[in-house]
């Protein structure tokens, strides 16, 4: 009891992130459709139902207690929104089980949200001490001490380099896997960092590379980036919005080339002599270049530091 009623004073609500641009890029209109497919703490969501009269929004999210969080904040919007507990891979189908089919914008909020990482035990966190575990969904089955403790040390390499872009991955894996079992994220973090050689001071910290890498083989964060964008773009009606918010270069990559590829009429080799690929562009691009949170935004919400928006309107 204690605990739910300071759980708010300890872990104050994630602050979402160009708040303003977003709603500037969803163009919201009355009565539109709306789908937050990462409906965090609800701050995106809560904008995007002030922004115009009317808005129904479908709010999304594999974590439960992310929903409680939201549907505590909007709760003067009950008749105005629909939570889901599920995954934004499904959005396509969510979408039309929740009357939000022909949507006029969706958002993407990716990565993980201050309060699972202020929350000791969701493991998201190398600063406090918590068992490995980093799953959104709690009632999904792989959690971190799983991936750490059992697979391969070339499995582990390959993670750590693929989703973390950690350049000494071998020595990571090989450090993980001599010092197994490992329990908790601390104990993780000592074993990383005796196994990169790191100045002092650094500003970054040496698991910081690590920890991305696990959150993101533990919740195949990837995998359902594509599908979810995919979804997204099917459930868009015309001149409908989708817009991204990505936290590092890994996750940027796929919803730029998804964009790209997805505003194209052609996508065979340049090398074809003849077009075999019948693909035909579903979007066009409203900016070409990411955009990014003002120096203003940084100083007051460091977290904002790493953001990308990229906006494309469905044809
Ligand atoms: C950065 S937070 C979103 C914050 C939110 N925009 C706000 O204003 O409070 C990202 C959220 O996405 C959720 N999430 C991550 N992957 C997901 C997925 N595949 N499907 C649904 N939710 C997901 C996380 O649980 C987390 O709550």
């Amino acid at each position: 009891m204690l605990a739910t009623i300071l759980e708010p004073i300890m872990n104050p609500a994630h602050v979402p992130v160009m708040t303003s641009e977003v709603i500037a890029a969803l163009a919201i209109k009355p009565g539109a459709i709306h789908i937050d497919c990462n409906i965090g703490d609800g701050g995106h969501a809560e904008a995007i139902l002030n922004a115009s009269r009317d808005v129904f929004l479908l709010g999304i999210d594999l974590d439960a207690d992310a929903l409680d969080a939201a549907e505590a904040r909007l709760s003067g919007y009950v008749s105005s929104i629909r939570l889901v507990h599920g995954n934004f891979a499904d959005v396509a189908s969510i979408a039309v089980g929740s009357r939000a089919r022909d949507a006029s914008g969706v958002l993407f909020d990716l990565g993980v949200s201050s309060r699972q990482l202020d929350t000791a035990e969701r493991g998201f966190s190398f600063r406090q001490e918590a068992p490995l575990d980093m799953r959104f969904d709690i009632e999904s089955r792989t959690t971190a001490a799983d991936i750490v403790n059992r697979y391969s040390e070339r499995d582990l390499e390959a993670i750590i380099r693929d989703l973390g872009e950690e350049p000494r991955a071998r020595a990571v894996a090989r450090a993980i896997v001599r010092n197994r079992r490992i329990e908790t994220t601390t104990e993780l973090a000592r074993v990383v960092t005796g196994a990169l050689n790191y100045p002092a001071h650094s500003r970054v910290h040496p698991a910081t590379r690590t920890f991305q890498a696990l959150r993101m083989a533990v919740n195949s964060e990837l995998e359902n980036l594509e599908q979810g964008l995919l979804g997204a773009i099917e459930t868009l009606q015309k001149g409908g919005r989708l817009v991204t918010l990505t936290y590092h270069s890994i996750e940027d990559r796929v919803v730029k080339n998804l964009m790209r590829r997805e505003a194209v009429d052609c996508i065979c080799l340049p090398s074809a002599p003849i077009c075999i690929c019948d693909h035909k562009a579903s979007v066009r691009l409203i900016n070409r270049r990411v955009l990014t949170p003002t120096r203003e935004e940084i100083r007051s919400n460091p977290r904002a530091r790493s953001a990308k928006m990229r906006i494309a309107e469905k044809l």
